[in-house]
């Protein structure tokens, strides 16, 4: 996917001492060991930039109050000019102009963009898209993640670099690659990924006949005799086996993060003093698992663009509307996820949107606060740092457009004071805040075999695991309460309520996880298409919903895709309230041991279970059988998680996000006003106010895009 269809040495002045291992060594020699360098900065090209300018530029930079640069990603043309010929003087000249202005460097690996010498003389690392098509080597991410040859001339980069830079002064760390899942075509097709395919189907399977089986290759006479008749799901007289096409999305996830891994080792051999990270959108941006492509980097880094979704919020090229709040929704979801998948550890955002964003289209200026509203909101998720994209706006190339905290004539842009001021402000909240956790009663579950499965089968065109998750996560988030992201196989203990749509695959594994939770008390909530399928993508040979049907208390009567017909839903008990209606999809459920808490009205179903509520053992877990809209799913998931006892930090309006970070008895509750009115919440004790140094009680009002930091 790209970004258009989803809706980023120092001295001791600049570092913070903390007490994280893996983050102590980071520092350049400069800084003193125990220190985790403070990361607010910026994104920046001297390689589009004209070498007289690079002196001013560090010196505004200072002034600006940046503690670093993120550069050199996508400038393999000036390190590597022709094949096996370095040239990393003129990037030296960079690191050493910035570090004279106490500005430190984290490098980026510039695999995703190799030069025209490159794909001229090696042809065959080009991605062969979905369609059989070669890509055409002239935007970026156009190379194949399994060509061992594309991955050894990236290593190759790689370890000049690290060779180069691993003792220079300025320099803290490493970002490999850019952007493994945002990408016009998500996943390659072509020769070497068959090969690298069928190898790891003989390591996954061992035998012809376990994958024979496990993919019922019985079907349309599918039967492999040999692994190299394993094709590539392209198209065909048909659709590919379900099985097959499931195991291919998870063997390109694999190839990529196989790819970033042997940059790793490099990195990490050569520059052991030195952070690692790779950046990427989790989750939305879905080719590649996120929990494994940050499981060997030292902390998670997201590109962070409310933007995308402004052109989307006003009726863009997608031609759809988003309200504001799911807009505030969708980015803090990739915040929970961004701080989730290292199970909670800081993130940094390695590039935030500054100003216009948009390649060829763009989204207009952010209204005045919401640059720094955006960056707050990334902070109360949990970010640690964050850099702004970009320093200057190029006037050349595909992103003239993309405009940054210069203009094109490098003036300053319209953020550029408030980006500034921000920056200011967040250091000042201090290494604890930026470095504390964050603690959520509940956890929704994101899990990529149900989302890839669901994208080659959705059964009816409308479902989409994405969205589901997005529209769960958003239903919550007018609720007020702290939200992490899981996959549903790790210890559930610490959660109150396990929100998990669409969980269309369900592994033993998590089927074991979720039983245990339940059984020991937790409240599960989930919804339709439960189980249907079990890890080797087959149908369940059980009734529905499968491996949790003991645990939910119901039988499945139906699954029924809802198109133009009509259905509606009556609630009782519980969840009292006005009648909803019920479009895309009916799982029609009849209760064994559950109680009913809404009924389906119209067609033959009418009168049949859609919500049931089962006890199990301490716990109980909630099916939603029929797909709502989001106020009707609000509503619903509202109350359910105040009936698990799950409390808001905060009473507020809907478009005001409260969020809370914590480190140890010390606590931060962020109040973010997401809309452009003036929001007044009222406080139940005194707090100080960190931005303002003052005390607040009772009423407060927050100015549209308004934000307050309470402790
Ligand atoms: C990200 C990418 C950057 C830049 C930015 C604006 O996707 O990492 O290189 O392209 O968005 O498009
Ligand atoms: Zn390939």
């Amino acid at each position: 996917m790209d970004r258009r269809v989803f809706l980023k040495s120092a001295t001791g002045t600049f570092c913070l001492a903390v007490a994280d291992p893996v983050l102590r060594s980071v520092a350049a020699p400069a800084i003193p060991s125990n220190a985790v360098p403070l990361l607010f900065g910026v994104d920046y090209y001297p390689d589009q930039t004209e070498e007289s300018l690079w002196e001013q530029d560090a010196r505004m930079m200072a002034e600006f109050g940046v503690t670093n640069v993120r550069i050199a990603e996508f400038a393999w043309s000036f390190m590597e000019p022709a094949e096996g010929k370095y040239d990393f003087a003129w990037l030296h000249k960079s690191v050493d102009i910035l570090r004279a202005q106490k500005i430190a460097v984290i490098l980026g690996t510039p695999s995703a963009a190799p030069p025209p010498w490159l794909s001229q003389k090696y042809p065959e690392v080009l991605m062969v898209n979905d369609h059989g098509m070669t890509v055409s080597p002239e935007g970026r991410r156009f190379t194949c993640p399994s060509n061992k040859l594309y991955r050894q001339l990236s290593v190759a980069m790689a370890t000049g670099m690290a060779k180069s830079f691993a003792s220079t002064p300025g320099v803290i760390g490493w970002q490999i690659d850019n952007e493994y899942t945002l990408q016009t075509f998500g996943r390659c097709y072509c020769n070497s990924c068959r090969a690298g395919f069928q190898e790891w189907l003989r390591a996954r399977y061992g035998s012809l006949d376990a994958l024979n089986k496990t993919w019922g290759t019985a079907f349309w006479s599918q039967v492999y005799t040999d692994f190299s008749q394993v094709p590539v799901p392209l198209p065909s007289g048909g659709p590919p086996n379900p099985g097959m096409a499931l195991d291919y999305y998870r063997y390109q996830s694999h190839a990529n993060v196989a790819s970033l891994e042997e940059q790793l080792i490099v990195l990490r051999k050569l520059c052991p003093n030195h952070f690692i990270t790779t950046n990427n959108v989790p989750l939305l941006a879905d080719t590649v698992n996120a929990y494994d492509l940050f499981a060997k980097v030292d902390f998670v880094s997201y590109d962070n663009y409310p933007g995308f979704a402004s052109i989307h919020a006003q009726g863009g090229d997608s031609g759809t509307s988003l309200p504001l709040d799911l807009i505030a929704s969708t980015i803090a979801l990739m915040h929970d996820a961004s701080r989730s998948i290292k199970g909670g550890k800081p993130f940094l955002v390695m590039e935030e949107q500054s100003g216009k964003a948009g390649q060829p289209t763009f989204s207009p200026q952010p209204d005045k606060g919401q640059l720094k509203l955006w960056s707050y909101q990334a902070v109360a998720h949990g970010a640690m740092g964050i850099n702004y994209f970009r320093w200057d706006t190029a006037r050349f190339g595909a992103e003239e457009y993309w405009h940054g905290l210069l203009n094109h004539d490098r003036s300053k842009s319209p953020g550029y004071g408030e980006v500034a001021q921000t920056i200011q402000e967040l250091k000042g909240l201090g290494p604890v805040a930026l470095n504390s956790s964050y603690r959520a009663d509940v956890a929704l579950c994101f899990d990529y075999d149900a989302d890839w499965a669901t994208a080659i089968q959705p059964g009816q065109p409308k479902v989409k695991y994405g969205t589901e998750v997005s529209l769960w996560y958003g239903s919550l988030w007018g609720g007020h309460i702290g939200v992490d992201i899981v996959d549903a196989t790790q210890n559930l203990s610490r959660y109150k309520v396990l929100f998990a749509p669409l969980l269309y695959v369900v592994s033993e594994r998590q089927a074991r996880t979720i039983r245990d939770f339940v059984g020991n008390g937790g409240v599960f909530v989930t919804g339709f298409r439960l189980g249907a399928k079990d890890s080797g993508s087959q149908i369940v040979n059980l009734p529905l919903p499968g491996l949790l049907r003991d645990v939910m208390g119901v039988t499945l009567v139906d699954y029924v895709p809802i198109y133009s017909e009509k259905q509606g839903v009556k609630f009782s008990s519980l969840l009292s309230g006005p009648d909803a209606e019920c479009h895309i999809w009916a799982d029609v459920l009849k209760p064994e041991s559950a109680g009913v808490l809404a009924t389906y009205t119209m067609g033959d179903y009418a009168g049949q279970a859609a919500i049931t509520k089962n006890g199990f053992g301490k716990g109980s877990a909630f099916y939603l059988g029929a797909r709502l809209d989001p106020a009707d799913l609000g509503r619903v998931l509202n109350i359910i998680a105040a009936s698990a006892g799950v409390k808001p930090a905060l009473q507020a309006a809907s478009g005001v996000e409260v969020a809370t970070r914590r480190a140890g008895e010390s606590s931060w509750t962020f109040v973010l006003n997401h809309t452009s009115r003036p929001q007044s919440v009222t406080l139940e004790k005194a707090y100080k106010e960190q931005i303002s140094g003052g005390t607040v009680s009772g009423t407060i009002t927050l100015e549209p895009y308004g934000v307050r930091v309470l402790t």
